[in-house]
């Protein structure tokens, strides 16, 4: 999720550790804050907003402060809104511990409990503070065997930083979420990013996931999953900064394209237990006593938001067993629509500050419909003004191209679609447990595209010198034509259009011409046929056809097939769109574009 950064050494933590918290900016992050010994005590100072809140709190209360152990952090909120209590570091209900952490804990509730009924008291909504607390609670006076023990308790994704007071000790340890260690002769540090601490060393050791590293005594000992001493490679990088911001990829975009298979299991199987049940957590009132009252549902969003609306339609008319109406926000937001307290409005916006969605949402409300909305961003507008709000948990997306955001977006309405379709009765177990073992394999599936990427590399050349090109599809498919053509277009500049490849012969198929370069994506079986025919229907003009599929059949008409991975038909729209967002990714470079900002584009479109 977001970053994190420690220091101990001969040097001053305290701006080390601003320092690198700096340099994590570029991530996105909603809070920051700071804890470092001070005479034995921990000394923690956080604040919501940017790192120069923190500064000037720190200038204000510790100004020349000098403290040689520190640890610090930006926020990317999951659990509790962006706030100053909700801020890290978390200090345990005594003061002996303070904990940062970048990840998700999956059974902190359960640990609450235990731990408030042990009398312990808590001050934020987050997960973090439970381990600070529990840390507390285990403390056996031996910091290294106290974190142990904590290691074994907490279930989830985590890197943390942990300080106990009275004791010039760090430890750093790390589950999932990556941590990385600086070595220099003036101390150590630790962070979520080699770019946070590449200011003072290019020694790097990468910690593995399991592994926990301690500071003490100007020494550091590493410790695998097993508690087990253990030596990790010291590399030394030689990386620029501008690559390092980007974790080595040449571009946020492909970083994100890449971060897909873990972004879609964060999404996916925290809310999934041992027994396949999806616990879909904050929507609890509307999938209770909401639910049946509803007769209508609306499917509203903007841009690639709302292409993943129209994959999701399928499944949730489904699940409702009523049709589902989609529209485009700035559209939508100024029609007379039929909506009343028997309406679910579902908003979907990776970043919830869209201006066009957030008008949508509250038109909708004031007409007295219910608003759930999926989002990346936690404490966002749109989260805030929703009855009920689905994160994604893709993390930070920086590129205005949104690759991550989409396919967590489809997942998060496959779950929400199958959770309902069950308490509707729409839709049966075995249908359930069909679409979840499916979802379940999908990141090993995208993993396996992205192994090799050649074909994508040799396609896009081919679109270096053209100024057009078309998205072709049916059903489903024609939806991951639309967001295909909108990921091409947005970045490479190559005026792109998508097509229901039935409407061909009403009208587009008068542009096409000889050497007209058309992607068709062909991944459902029924229409697969029908498909074929459209391949022929523009071939014999002259088209030249990219066909993105998982079928191998012998009769191939289209120029280049491109294959990819199978899985149920009802989730290629997962599997296919990687191929389209490595076709964009690459025709951007070869156009020599700034992929991560293409012209005339803002990430987040808070204008009207
Ligand atoms: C997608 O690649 C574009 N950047 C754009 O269409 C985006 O999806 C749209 O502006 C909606 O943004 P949101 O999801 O943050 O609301
Ligand atoms: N889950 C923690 C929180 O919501 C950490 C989030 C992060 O990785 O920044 O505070």
């Amino acid at each position: 999720m977001c970053g994190i950064v420690g220091y101990i050494g001969n040097d001053n933590a305290i701006d080390i550790v601003i320092n690198g918290l700096e340099n994590l900016e570029y991530r996105g992050y909603d809070s920051s804050g700071i804890a470092f010994l001070d005479e034995g005590n921990i000394d923690v100072v956080k604040c919501v907003g940017r790192i120069n809140n923190l500064k000037e709190k720190l200038s204000k209360e510790y100004k020349n402060f000098f403290s040689n152990i520190g640890i610090g952090h930006t926020r990317w909120a999951t659990h509790g809104v962006p706030s100053d209590v909700n801020s890290h570091p978390h200090l345990s209900m005594n003061g002996k511990f303070a904990v940062v952490h970048n990840g998700i804990i999956e059974n902190y509730l359960k640990l609450k409990e235990e731990l408030e009924k042990l009398g312990f008291t808590f001050k934020s909504e987050t997960d973090t503070e439970v381990v600070s607390n529990l840390l507390e609670k285990l403390d056996d006076g031996d910091f290294l065997n106290t974190v142990f023990k904590m290691k074994k308790t907490v279930e989830g994704s985590f890197a943390f930083g942990i300080l106990k007071k009275d004791t010039n000790e760090l430890i750093a340890t790390r589950k999932e979420s990556p941590l990385v260690v600086g070595i220099s002769d003036s101390g150590f540090y630790v962070a979520s990013d080699i770019i946070a601490i590449l200011k003072y060393t290019r020694d790097i050791i990468y910690l593995e996931n399991g592994d926990l590293i301690h500071f003490k005594d100007n020494s550091y000992t590493i410790y695998d999953k097993n508690d087990k001493i253990v030596n990790r490679e010291l590399k030394h990088i030689n990386w620029s900064v501008e690559t390092a911001t980007k974790d080595g990829f040449d571009h946020f975009m492909l970083k994100e394209i890449f971060e897909q298979p873990k972004a879609i299991k964060e999404t996916l199987l925290r809310r999934l237990d041992e027994d396949n049940n999806l616990n879909l957590d904050g929507l609890e009132d509307l999938l209770d006593s909401d639910l049946k009252r509803f007769n209508k549902c609306y499917v509203v969003a903007c841009g690639t938001a709302f292409h993943a609306g129209l994959v999701g339609k399928n499944i949730l008319e489904k699940a409702f067993n009523f049709p589902v109406i989609l529209d485009i926000a700035s559209e939508f937001r100024y029609a007379d629509n039929f909506l009343d307290e028997n309406t679910l409005l579902i908003i979907i916006s990776q970043s919830g500050e869209t201006a066009d969605t957030l008008a949508a949402l509250r038109e909708a409300k004031r007409k007295g419909a219910k608003v759930l909305s999926i989002t990346n961003v936690v404490g966002s507008s749109i989260a805030r003004e929703s009855d009920n709000v689905f994160y994604t948990f893709a993390g930070p997306e920086i590129a205005v191209a949104s690759t991550k955001a989409y396919t967590t977006q489809l997942v998060s309405i496959y779950m929400i679609a199958l959770k309902i379709g069950r308490i509707l009765n729409n839709i049966s177990k075995s249908e359930y447990d069909e679409i979840i073992e499916n979802l379940k394999l999908i990141p090993d599936k995208i993993q396996l595209m992205l192994k090799d990427t050649q074909i994508y590399k040799s396609i896009a050349k081919k679109l270096k010198d053209k100024s057009n090109c078309f998205y072709l599809g049916r059903g489903l498919d024609y939806y991951t034509a639309m967001e295909s053509a909108l990921k091409l277009k947005e970045i490479s500049y190559v005026y792109t259009e998508s097509f229901a490849a039935g409407e061909l012969k009403h009208g587009p198929i008068a542009l096409i011409e000889d050497g007209t370069i058309v992607f068709v994506i062909a991944t459902q079986r029924k229409l697969y046929e029908k498909v074929i025919s459209n391949i022929k229907e523009v071939k014999a003009r002259g088209a030249k056809v990219f066909e993105i599929t998982q079928f191998d059949d012998s009769n191939c008409v289209c120029d280049v097939k491109i294959l990819i991975p199978k899985t149920i038909e009802i989730l290629m729209p997962i599997i296919s769109v990687i191929a389209s967002q490595l076709i964009a990714y690459y025709a951007s470079l070869a156009k020599g574009n700034d992929v991560d900002k293409p012209r005339n584009l803002a990430k987040s479109v808070t204008v009207e």
